[in-house]
C-alpha cells in the first residue's frame, strides 16, 4: 500500500482538485482511498460522489482500521499543521502543487523546510512540485520554473493547465468522465509520473 500526501500550506492551489482527480484516474486499476485532514471538509463533503473509492478517516488512518486498499491519497489543509509532519512520515510521495505565480512559488518555503526535514530522516520519501492552473504561453511560466528550480523538491515534467474542466471535475467523477482529451493526457501523466517513483 502506497500513501500520496498532497500538500502546500497556502490556499487555493489547487490541493483538493489534484488528489480527488488522482483518486478518480487510478480508482479503475486500483483500490483507493482517500483522506480528508482539512477541517474544512471539502472531500468529504463530496462524499456521495466518491463512487467506487474509499473515504478514509483521519482517526482510521492512524489506527490503521481501513479496509485493503492500493493507493491512499491524503488532502491536507491551507496552513502549516504537526498533522503534516506525521503525514509526511508515513507517506511514499508528497506532490506539492503550485500556481504560476510569485506569491504562490515562494509561499512553498515553509512547506519545503518541512519537507526536507522528513526527508533527512527518511531518505525514501519521495516529492515533486506540480505546476496547476497553468496559462499557455506566458512568459511567466519561465520565471516561475527558475524559482521552482532553486528549491531542493524537484518539479515534475506534467504542468496541469487552467481548465474549466478542472473546476466540473470534482463533481463529475473526475476528469476521466469529462470530455477534455488534453485534461485527461495531462492527468494520466502526473499519475504516472508520481506511481512510477513509488
Ligand atoms: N487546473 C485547474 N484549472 C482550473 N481551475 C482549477 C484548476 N485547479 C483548481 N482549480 C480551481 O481553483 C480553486 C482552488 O482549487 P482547490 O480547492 O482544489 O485548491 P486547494 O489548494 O485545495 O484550496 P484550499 O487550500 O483552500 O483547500 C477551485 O475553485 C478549483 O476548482
Ligand atoms: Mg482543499
Amino acid at each position: 500500500m502506497k500513501i500520496i500526501t498532497v500538500a502546500h500550506q497556502k490556499g487555493g492551489v489547487g490541493k483538493t482538485t489534484l488528489a480527488l482527480n488522482l483518486a478518480f484516474y487510478l480508482k479503475d486499476i486500483k483500490r483507493v482511498g482517500i483522506v480528508d485532514t482539512d477541517l474544512q471538509g471539502s472531500v468529504q463533503g463530496l462524499e456521495t460522489l466518491l463512487d467506487g473509492i474509499t473515504l478514509v478517516s483521519y482517526e482510521a488512518l492512524l489506527e490503521g482500521s481501513y479496509p485493503e486498499l492500493d493507493i491512499i491519497i491524503i488532502d491536507t489543509p491551507p496552513y502549516l499543521t504537526n498533522r503534516l509532519n506525521d503525514l509526511f512520515s508515513v507517506s511514499d510521495f508528497v506532490l506539492v502543487p503550485t500556481k504560476v505565480s510569485y506569491l504562490d512559488a515562494m509561499a512553498l518555503k515553509a512547506t519545503m523546510a518541512l519537507l526536507q526535514q522528513c526527508q533527512a530522516e527518511r531518505p525514501d520519501l519521495k516529492a515533486g512540485i506540480v505546476l496547476n492552473m497553468v496559462k499557455p504561453r506566458t512568459s511567466m511560466n519561465r520565471e516561475i520554473k527558475d524559482i521552482l528550480d532553486a528549491y531542493p523538491i524537484p518539479t515534475l515534467n506534467t504542468r496541469i493547465h487552467e481548465r474549466v474542466s478542472y473546476i466540473r471535475s470534482v463533481i463529475a467523477g473526475g476528469i476521466v468522465q469529462l470530455e477534455d482529451g488534453k485534461a485527461h493526457e495531462e492527468m494520466a501523466d502526473l499519475a504516472d509520473e508520481i506511481i512510477n517513483q513509488i
